[in-house]
């Protein structure tokens, strides 16, 4: 019966909605703490948290709780007016990330990027400076002007000509961004862990690199936060676990828990860059959406979550870490946190039907890696689950490559 409901909606889905994702697999009708249930009722642990934005797991009671009570007494009254909760959401994100300065609200990565980049061009303008040097295989959004700033060519194919401005650079090669930056460079932007890429870390020496020179070229470092930010990392900002400073750095997926949401945020001394007029939106910084990420914030600090990111994110690398003797093509584990990726030597999305029969939902990124995501709440019993999981599904795929290791 519910195969059915699944089935009719994977017929209504592709008749009427644009085929940008392929047709979704699963009906998931609801979800708990690291669990999602699928229209047969069948349970799966959740290591992807909705692509990094279920951080505190599926419908938090205190995220819930802040939701239905905001939806009971006031949604949406536009930025022309205040509301309850987004000066206190700004005042806290601002206390926890530089001390001074100031938040805008919007409602994703991609448009929380396009706020960096026009705080730079604005910025930079001032001395006849508009150019941002990004890096290679990086990934900052589907818009046009993130589009353009993301390295992985792949997703800009097909939409030329792209938005000038922006340089190239190697991800985690000094020298490189050195060369990429000239005359006209305002501003360098990065994800402190590649996500979309295959989760690479930037080098500590790197990120302190970068730091030194922006500083002594006066140009803008800002950070791309929105896949390994709000706490995915062991700290709130991954920039914060490389003892740096940026200028400015874009929030979302997570900060809200599945409310859509996004956020930038920018240091004391660009906070009067953006005036009255020259950006703006009508959602940005709703009273629900900020009532829900008022909870998140609350949450993450009064559970200890920073503390379990980081300790559960050792406890799973060490485990994951033995698979690379087991199979030949386990090749590595990389990542920061609860922010980590397998390297297989073979595509990654081959592996994930696997993984999810047995009732692990995980991702891939890159082409080879498989991209680990739980929320910040797992928990040991959590992680060793999942990697009974991945142990049963490796096991099925060498069999099924006539035991290849
Ligand atoms: C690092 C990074 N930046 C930006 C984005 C775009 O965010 P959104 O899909 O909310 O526009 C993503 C989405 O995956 C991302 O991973």
């Amino acid at each position: 019966m519910k195969q059915d409901t699944t089935k009719k909606l994977q017929k209504l889905y592709e008749k009427n909605v644009m085929n940008t994702y392929g047709t979704p697999a699963v009906l998931f009708v609801r979800g708990g703490g690291v669990n999602l249930y699928d229209a047969n009722r069948r349970k799966y642990l959740d290591f992807s948290s909705g692509i990094s934005v279920c951080n505190l797991g599926h419908c938090h009671p205190a995220v819930t709780e802040a939701i239905c009570r905001q939806a009971q007494t006031l949604v949406h009254v536009s930025n022309l007016f205040l509301n309850e909760n987004s000066p206190r959401l700004a005042e806290l994100i601002v206390k926890k990330t530089f001390g001074k300065g100031r938040v805008f609200f919007c409602n994703s990565g991609a448009e929380a990027n396009e706020g960096l980049i026009k705080l730079a061009r604005k910025w930079g303008n001032a001395t006849g400076r508009n150019e941002i040097v990004a890096m290679e295989n990086s990934f900052h959004g589907r818009t046009l002007a993130t589009l353009a700033a993301t390295g992985r060519s792949k997703y800009r194919e097909g939409f030329n000509p792209d938005m000038p401005g922006f340089k190239f650079a190697k991800f985690n090669d000094l020298k490189s961004v050195k060369k990429a930056i000239g005359p006209k460079t305002c501003a360098v932007i990065l994800e402190a862990v590649q996500g979309e890429g295959g989760i690479l870390p930037a080098d500590e020496e790197f990120v302190k690199g970068l730091d030194k020179l922006c500083k002594e070229k006066d140009i803008l470092l800002m950070f791309d936060e929105v896949q390994c930010g709000m706490g995915r990392t062991g700290t709130l900002c991954a920039w914060q676990g490389y003892g740096v400073k940026p200028d400015a750095f874009s929030f979302a997926k997570a900060i809200a828990n599945g409310i859509p949401m996004g956020a930038f945020v920018c240091n004391e001394r660009l906070s009067g860059v953006l005036t009255p007029g020259t950006h703006g939106n009508t959602f940005g910084g709703n009273a629900l959406a900020t009532a829900a990420s008022l909870a998140v914030f609350e949450t993450i600090y009064k559970d200890k979550l920073l503390d379990n990111a980081k300790e559960m994110g050792a406890y799973l690398r060490g485990k994951l870490e033995k698979f690379i003797g087991k199979y030949d093509f386990v090749k590595e584990v990389r990542g920061r946190g609860l922010m980590l990726g397998v390297v297989l030597d073979f595509p990654a999305k081959d592996i994930l039907p696997i993984l999810r029969e047995k009732g692990l939902v995980a991702l891939s990124a890159g082409e080879v890696v498989l991209r680990l995501l739980p929320p910040l709440i797992v928990k040991r019993e959590d992680c060793d689950k999942a990697v009974r999981i991945i142990g049963a599904a490796f096991k099925e795929y060498s069999a099924s490559k006539g035991g290849r290791k």
